[in-house]
C-alpha cells in the first residue's frame, strides 16, 4: 500500500508510530460500549480490550451478547478484560442498572461509545415514501431517545466528566 507513491511503512506517520500492540494507551481506562454483541460496537469494543481497556458491552439479544463476551474475552490483552450485560437501552432501569454495576466492578468510567441500534426491516423492501411509522418509531427509541437516559446515567450515576 502507499500514498503519492510513498510505501505506507516509509510516510512520516508510519515512522513515528509502531504498528505492535499497543497502539494507544487504554491500560485501565473502563469502557461502556451500547450495541457492543455486534457489527460497529463490537468492532470497538474488540480494538480496545486488545490494547488493554475493561469494556463493558450491552446488548437486547442475549445470544448475540453471550457468543459476543466469549470471543471478547479471547481477544483480551495487556490487561483488557469484559463484562457483558443483558440491556434494552430503551429501558432507563436496565442502562441506570448497568452503568451503576460497571462503577460498581471497576470503580470508574473514562468512555462511552453508544452504538445500539436497528435498521428499519422495510428499508430493503419499501420505498422511502412507504416507510410505516411503527417501524421509524423503534429506530427513533433506540437510537435518539435511549440517547437521553445512556448520556444521563453517565454523567448521574457514572460521574463521566461533562
Ligand atoms: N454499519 C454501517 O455501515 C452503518 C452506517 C450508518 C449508520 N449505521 C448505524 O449505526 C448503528 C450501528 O450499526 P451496526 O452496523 O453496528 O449495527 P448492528 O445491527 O450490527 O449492531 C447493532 C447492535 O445493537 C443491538 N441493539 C438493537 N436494539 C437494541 C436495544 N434496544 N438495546 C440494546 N441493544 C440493541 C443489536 O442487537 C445489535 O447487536 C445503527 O443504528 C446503524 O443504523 C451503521
Amino acid at each position: 500500500m502507499s500514498i503519492n507513491g510513498v510505501p505506507i511503512s516509509e510516510t512520516p506517520a508510519s515512522k513515528n508510530y509502531t504498528m505492535t500492540s499497543p497502539l494507544f494507551n487504554m491500560r485501565s481506562k473502563v469502557i461502556v460500549v451500547t450495541g457492543g454483541a455486534a457489527g460497529i460496537g463490537y468492532a470497538t469494543a474488540a480494538l480496545l480490550v486488545s490494547q488493554g481497556a475493561k469494556v463493558a458491552i450491552a446488548n437486547i439479544n442475549q445470544t448475540k451478547l453471550d457468543e459476543a463476551e466469549a470471543e471478547l474475552r479471547a481477544q483480551c490483552k495487556e490487561g483488557g478484560e469484559i463484562m457483558a450485560t443483558l440491556v434494552d437501552v430503551r429501558s432507563r432501569a436496565d442502562v441506570d442498572g448497568w452503568i451503576e454495576g460497571v462503577v460498581k466492578k471497576w470503580g470508574k468510567l473514562d468512555g462511552a461509545v453508544n452504538m445500539a441500534g436497528i435498521i428499519p426491516k422495510c428499508i430493503f423492501t419499501e420505498r422511502v415514501e412507504d416507510l410505516n411509522d411503527e417501524d421509524w418509531q423503534l429506530v427513533i427509541d433506540v437510537r435518539a431517545s435511549s440517547s437521553a437516559c445512556f448520556f444521563d446515567a453517565l454523567l448521574g450515576i457514572g460521574r463521566l466528566d461533562r
